[in-house]
């Protein structure tokens, strides 16, 4: 924990706005590394009390760190939230459940005692990858929390096909990790690891940091003992492929919830899935983001952050 805490400082010391960072506990005694961002600055404070909050969930193996290209935009006009899922970056780390609806229903369940916890009416709800599935299913179960749904390239809306034999014999035997076994049991060498495998993660914020800060900051993220990437586990197939992928439930959002889906143009999620959306569920929209990859948000922050604070706009 010291060493992340120190990649903590050095990642947000660039922060403008008031930021208090904490730890949020739930009844169920995990706690839940939580950010909340506010403008210092601003001329009435009353006024950015009254805007809809937004409240960001990070994908697989990530954490709230990922998010610094967005805090203070996000945070000029309203109040932002971002928290460390249960059992990934800050958070604790407790057992998951092995079955998926159940292990999902615990990512869920932890979501909403959080809300109760921080004392949130209601929010704008934004998740990118793993973190935009679970905030689907937390929206479909809690739909007055949610006055906006926005998914950033989000995991699995769609089933895919099975894949050729020979692929799944290989895969059934790479699965018996957890997919974050190699960098916990590289020891030392974790860190160059990451380096080595996401080169991109520190090409993408080498303009904040000429050292190793945001490789630290994953690879400390990821190298303590396994808990919410057993529960994505639970809730994949082989070759990481949702279990229960949304497109058979997104329906049962309430068709007054805005619902909106941004996808990086260059990412590996397939952004067909999103019209397939459209076609089941409407309204919802789709947007494309040029020049960017499924770190959509690290990729074009400039142009995330202006599609982001027009969609909140939106809300009030
Ligand atoms: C805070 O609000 C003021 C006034 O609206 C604005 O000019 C400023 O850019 C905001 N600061 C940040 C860091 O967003």
């Amino acid at each position: 924990f010291f060493l992340i805490s120190l990649s903590f400082i050095f990642l947000f010391s660039g922060i403008q706005n008031n930021l208090w960072a904490r730890f949020v506990t739930l009844p169920s005694q995990d706690r839940i590394w939580t950010l909340t961002l506010t403008n210092k600055t601003v001329p009435k404070p009353a006024e950015q009390d009254s805007k809809m909050p937004l409240v960001m969930v990070h994908g697989f193996g990530g954490g709230v760190g990922l998010w610094i290209r967005n805090l203070d935009a996000l945070s000029r006009s309203r109040t932002v939230y971002a928290f460390d899922l249960l059992g990934f970056g800050r958070s604790s780390r407790p057992s998951f459940p092995s079955d998926a609806a159940k292990a999902e229903e615990h990512f869920v369940n932890s979501i909403e005692q959080w809300r109760q916890s921080v004392g949130l009416e209601n929010m704008i709800l934004l998740g990118h990858s793993l973190g935009g599935y679970l905030a689907t299913s937390y929206a479909i179960q809690h739909p007055s929390r949610v006055s906006h749904l926005i998914l950033v390239d989000p995991w699995e809306l769609v089933k895919r096909p099975s894949p050729p034999r020979w692929v799944k014999a290989i895969v059934s035997v790479v699965s018996l990790f957890n997919p974050l076994a190699v960098i916990r049991a590289a020891g030392p060498w974790g860190p160059g690891l990451v380096n080595r495998f996401r080169p991109d993660f520190k090409r993408k914020f080498e303009d904040l940091f000429d050292d190793d800060t945001m490789t630290q900051y994953i690879y400390h993220c990821n190298a303590q003992p396994p808990s919410g990437e057993v529960g994505f586990r639970a809730m994949s197939e082989s070759l990481g492929w949702a279990k229960r992928p949304m497109l058979q439930r997104i329906h049962l959002l309430p068709s007054s919830m805005p619902l909106t889906i941004l996808y990086g143009a260059q990412s590996w999620v397939d952004s067909s899935s999103g019209d397939k959306v459209v076609q089941v569920r409407s309204p919802a929209r789709t947007k494309l983001i040029n020049d960017a990859s499924h770190h959509v948000y690290a990729d074009q922050p400039e142009k995330f952050n202006r599609v982001i604070e027009n969609l909140c706009n939106s809300v009030n």
